[in-house]
C-alpha cells in the first residue's frame, strides 16, 4: 500500500479555523452529510472542534489539511471517540474544498489521521461510515488501507437515515 502523506500536513483545529467550516457547509461539498448546517449549528461545531485541542486525553482531534509546498489550508479532517455495536471505537470524516479535489488530498489527510488516532492510542479500531452512494469517499476509505465490513443504516445527522458503508481500519 502507497502510503505517501508528503502532500498535506495536518494542524490542530484552531479559532482561525470558522472561515474553512463555513466554506464546507457548501450545498456542493454536504451532499452525502444531509445538506448545509445553520450559522448557530456551525458556531457550536466550531467551539467543539476548538475545545477538542485543547483536550489532551486522546478522545479526538480535528484538523485543517495544509497543502503542501502552497501552504494552502484546503480541507478539514479528524477523529473522534464512538461506540459501535458495543465496542469504543474512534470514528473518522473528512472533507476537501472543491478546487483542490481528484488530487489524491483526501487520501493523503486520511493516512495522516490514521498516524494520529494510532498515536493518541485509546482505541483499536478507527471506522469511517460514507454514504454507500458517495464514490469519492469510499475510494479515499479503500486507497488509505481501510478493510469494508459492509453496509449498516445509520443516522446523520440524527434523524435523517441513510445507507453507510463501514470501513474499519486496524491500529493495533
Ligand atoms: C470525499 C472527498 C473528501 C474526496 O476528496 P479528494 O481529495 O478529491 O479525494 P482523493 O483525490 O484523495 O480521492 C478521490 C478518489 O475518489 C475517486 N472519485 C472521485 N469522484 C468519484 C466518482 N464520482 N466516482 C468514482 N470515483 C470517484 C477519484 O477517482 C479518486 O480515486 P483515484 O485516485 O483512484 O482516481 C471530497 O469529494 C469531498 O470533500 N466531498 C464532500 C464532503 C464529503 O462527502 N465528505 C465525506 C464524508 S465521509
Amino acid at each position: 500500500m502507497d502510503d505517501d502523506t508528503s502532500s498535506v500536513r495536518l494542524e490542530v483545529w484552531s479559532e482561525g479555523d470558522a472561515g474553512l467550516l463555513s466554506a464546507l457547509n457548501a450545498p456542493e461539498s454536504t451532499v452525502h452529510l444531509g445538506g448545509p448546517e445553520t450559522e448557530e449549528q456551525l458556531v457550536r461545531r466550531h467551539r467543539r472542534y476548538v475545545g477538542m485541542s485543547a483536550d489532551g486525553t486522546g478522545a479526538g482531534r480535528m484538523f485543517r489539511i495544509v497543502l503542501l509546498p502552497e501552504e494552502v489550508v484546503v480541507g478539514s479532517i479528524g477523529f473522534w471517540a464512538q461506540t459501535w455495536d458495543g465496542e469504543a471505537v474512534y470514528e473518522t470524516g473528512w472533507a476537501v474544498l472543491p478546487g483542490f479535489r481528484g488530487r489524491g488530498l483526501a487520501t493523503a489527510a486520511t493516512r495522516a489521521v490514521v498516524a494520529e488516532a494510532r498515536a493518541a492510542g485509546r482505541h483499536r479500531h478507527l471506522h469511517a461510515f460514507p454514504s454507500a452512494d458517495n464514490a469519492a469517499s469510499n475510494a479515499v476509505c479503500r486507497k488509505a488501507g481501510f478493510e469494508l465490513l459492509g453496509e449498516r443504516d445509520f443516522e446523520y445527522p440524527p434523524g435523517n437515515p441513510m445507507r453507510c458503508n463501514d470501513w474499519r481500519f486496524d491500529l493495533g
